[in-house]
């Protein structure tokens, strides 16, 4: 592995880890001198259902010996079946597929602001993260993103998050959405409670604006339901999803309401590779794969996983957040997550990280419960290794 910047003609924009993955199977990667690691990480949350899945792989591979690529000048039926997936799942109408958690926001600001007719604002979070183009990069309410990048889309208002009167504050008679994340994934596995959601979703039907929830990190599953906002019982008018979509392959979709798709004629948006045919034949199997019985196990998993890093009762340990297999551990001051997370990958385990306080638990939906006591031991011995060099 030969990473290091005298040698690397690969920009310098990641803090890699030290490992290189050669092969996958399942909830496991190898890497370059065989060593095995268990993957609570699945790419930030996109390899839901492990490594070279049998059924995912095998669909992808059928596609692949047919066409790669026609463009969306052309009629197809894998589309149009994901497309009415997708519509039933999420309570909305129509969907836009573009490539990536990035684009389906991109998409989402667009078709809002179509629809408002002249009213552009937009009311996002403190601590919000919607990726890294210059729409969603404007969007997302963490500034240390920000920095070197002025100047930027206006017409973006952040407010603080879980404040409903924040938000109501905020609106002006340009105001014409509301973005957010149902839990704030890169910002820390903050979890939008469920009073909340409820106010946002009805004080924007009384004030005639949208609600766009960000399901990019949180949707296909990982919360336990289809989409998060299901465990609130709310609609929005547009979500935007991608990451675990297509378990790895690069698709994302932008699902909306009949009336902000009746705002959008043809020419109006698009993409060249947007809906790929190798992604959407993944997609498919991947929707076809998450039914009842698997989000009910992802929730029952989730809630195992919990208890069990409650049950340590390491003092290290601030606060144990999330929902289903999205688990964020904040440790107290001066413990960094980051060591924490240079040590689970020692003893074999692969975790991401949010600031420089918590751990972020994205293990895939086929993780087992001995697999999760696995980690749970590693997890104890990290904490404790490195509560006592801080000490
Ligand atoms: C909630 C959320 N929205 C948007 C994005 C951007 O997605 P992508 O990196 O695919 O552009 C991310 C990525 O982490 C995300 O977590």
């Amino acid at each position: 592995m030969k990473n290091n910047m005298n040698y690397s003609k690969l920009l310098n924009n990641y803090s890699r880890y030290p490992v290189e993955p050669v092969k996958g199977k399942g909830a496991y990667l190898y890497d370059s001198s065989g060593k095995e690691y268990i993957d609570f990480l699945c790419g930030i949350a996109v390899t839901s259902f492990g490594h070279n899945h049998p059924e995912i792989t095998s669909a992808v591979i059928k596609q692949i010996e047919s066409f790669w690529h026609v463009s969306n000048l052309f009629t197809s039926t894998p589309q149009e079946n994901l497309a009415q997936k997708l519509s039933k799942q999420s309570g909305l109408d129509y969907v836009f597929f573009s490539n990536s958690g990035t684009e389906s926001i991109e998409a989402s600001i667009k078709f809002a602001r179509k629809w408002g007719q002249g009213r552009n604002e937009i009311i996002s979070t403190h601590g919000g993260f919607h990726g890294r183009t210059y729409g969603s990069l404007s969007a997302t309410g963490q500034y240390k993103f920000w920095e070197g990048f002025e100047p930027f889309v206006p017409g973006f208002t952040h407010v603080p998050y879980n404040d409903l009167e924040a938000v109501k504050n905020s609106i002006n008679k340009n105001t014409v959405a509301v973005l957010i994340e149902t839990i704030q994934g890169e910002g820390g596995v903050n979890v939008a409670s469920t009073d909340y959601l409820k106010g946002l979703r009805k004080l924007c039907s009384d004030k005639n604006i949208l609600l766009i929830i960000d399901e990019v990190q949180t949707g296909m599953g990982r919360t336990g339901k289809f989409f998060s906002y299901i465990h609130h019982g709310i609609v929005p008018d547009i979500v935007a999803t991608a990451k675990g979509i297509a378990n790895g392959l690069p698709l994302g979709a932008t699902i909306c309401s009949k009336e902000v798709a009746d705002c959008i004629k043809p020419g109006n948006h698009g993409s060249t590779f947007g809906g790929n045919p190798v992604a959407i034949a993944a997609a498919n199997k991947v929707v076809d794969l998450l039914d009842e019985k698997l989000l009910n196990k992802i929730e029952q998993l989730g809630n195992t996983l919990m208890k069990s890093i409650k049950d340590l009762n390491l003092y290290a340990i601030k606060d144990i957040r999330g929902k289903g297999l999205i688990i964020g551990v904040e440790f107290i001051n001066g413990i960094s997550c980051k060591e924490i997370a240079k040590k689970l990958l020692e003893e074999g385990f692969l975790v991401g990280t949010s600031g420089d306080s918590v751990l972020r638990i994205l293990p895939p939906f086929i993780i087992t419960e001995i697999e999760i006591s696995k980690f749970i031991s590693a997890l104890k011995k990290a904490v404790t290794d490195v509560s006592k060099k801080e000490n």
